[in-house]
């Protein structure tokens, strides 16, 4: 257990709310601050979290400031507007950036000197704002990415095949949207190559990857947002730094000449521990693999020359 670890969340919406209840039942911080506008909301939001801790983990949980994350080890940022069913990236990103630069420049001038971890959409777009706009190492600023969408791979695959999720060692890929792929060719089933295990097919994978793709917004339409998967997501990557648990996650991280890709964040292998980015992983990618990263780069840097 780390001694003080600190965590200040910046978004107390659906998403946030889910990363503090799920932060607090890991066991891994010691302090945790929300940070919103709705400032009674999150103060009650605050008081229902602190009930949890005498019957898991103790913890000082309350409504706070920027300026608390002068000490803090992480601030995860959730802050954002939800992407609505048929709204482009592009709308969504001119909305967030502005959102984004009102929150990272009060948390940079507390005195921050932690982890920035990002999950607001497009998540690669404004982890790589996240960075430019607080200057800090890139190493230390981390996009959720296309962990959850790994994570729906494992359930689809579980699924169509009825084995464990947790013999599944499968990526999904690139830009956390619809350009992401999966990672086939060095994918593992309990130690087996994917490719050749039983029962996979490559019109099976095809069908696994558009579930995947359209899950997020299937669920947003069935439920109005999504947020346990993401929350979850946030929680492994806060888990690792402050544990220093020196884990591969598939994460938005930044490129500097992994897949022949410069100055841009995408989903990809990274090693994280105490200090964020220990390695930025090149994944062994078939040249039709590699031509989707590359796909999925020209997605994200098309939106980036759009940004105003
Ligand atoms: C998701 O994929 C909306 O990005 C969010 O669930």
């Amino acid at each position: 257990m780390n001694i003080m670890s600190k965590i200040v969340l910046v978004g107390d919406g659906a998403v946030g709310s889910a990363f503090a209840y799920s932060v607090l039942q890991h066991g891994i911080v010691d302090e945790l601050v929300l940070v919103d506008l709705r400032k009674t909301y999150t103060m009650g939001d605050a008081a229902d979290l602190e009930d949890v801790t005498p019957m898991l983990y103790p913890a000082r949980v309350y409504a706070g400031n920027y300026q608390d994350a002068a000490d803090a080890d992480i601030v995860v940022i959730t802050a954002g507007i939800p992407r609505q069913v048929n709204e482009s990236r592009l709308d969504l990103v001119n909305k967030n950036r502005q959102i984004l630069a009102s929150i990272v420049q009060p948390i940079v001038e507390s005195g921050f000197s932690g982890c920035f971890v990002v999950s607001a959409n497009p998540v690669d777009l404004l982890t790589a704002l996240t960075q430019h706009l607080s200057g800090f190492p890139k190493q230390k600023v981390i996009g959720t990415g296309t962990a959850l969408d790994s994570a729906r791979l494992q359930v689809a695959l579980s699924r169509a095949l009825n084995i464990s999720t947790r013999g599944i060692d499968a990526y999904v890929l690139g830009e956390h949207g619809d350009s992401s792929f999966g990672a086939f060719d060095e994918a593992t089933i309990n130690g087996q190559p994917l490719r050749s295990y039983p029962g996979v097919t490559p019109e099976l994978l095809t069908t696994m990857m558009h579930q995947v793709q359209g899950k997020g917004g299937q669920i947003i339409t069935n439920k109005g947002a999504t947020y346990y998967g993401v929350a979850t997501s946030l929680t492994k990557i806060c888990q690792a730094i402050l544990l220093d648990q020196a884990i591969a996650l598939p994460v938005s991280a930044p490129l500097d000449g992994q897949y022949g890709l410069h100055g841009l964040y995408l989903g990809t292998p990274a090693i994280i521990a105490r200090g964020g980015i220990r390695a930025v992983l090149e994944a062994q990618l078939s040249e039709t693999e590699h031509q989707q990263m590359l796909a999925s780069a020209a997605t994200i840097n098309s939106l980036l020359m759009a940004v105003e």
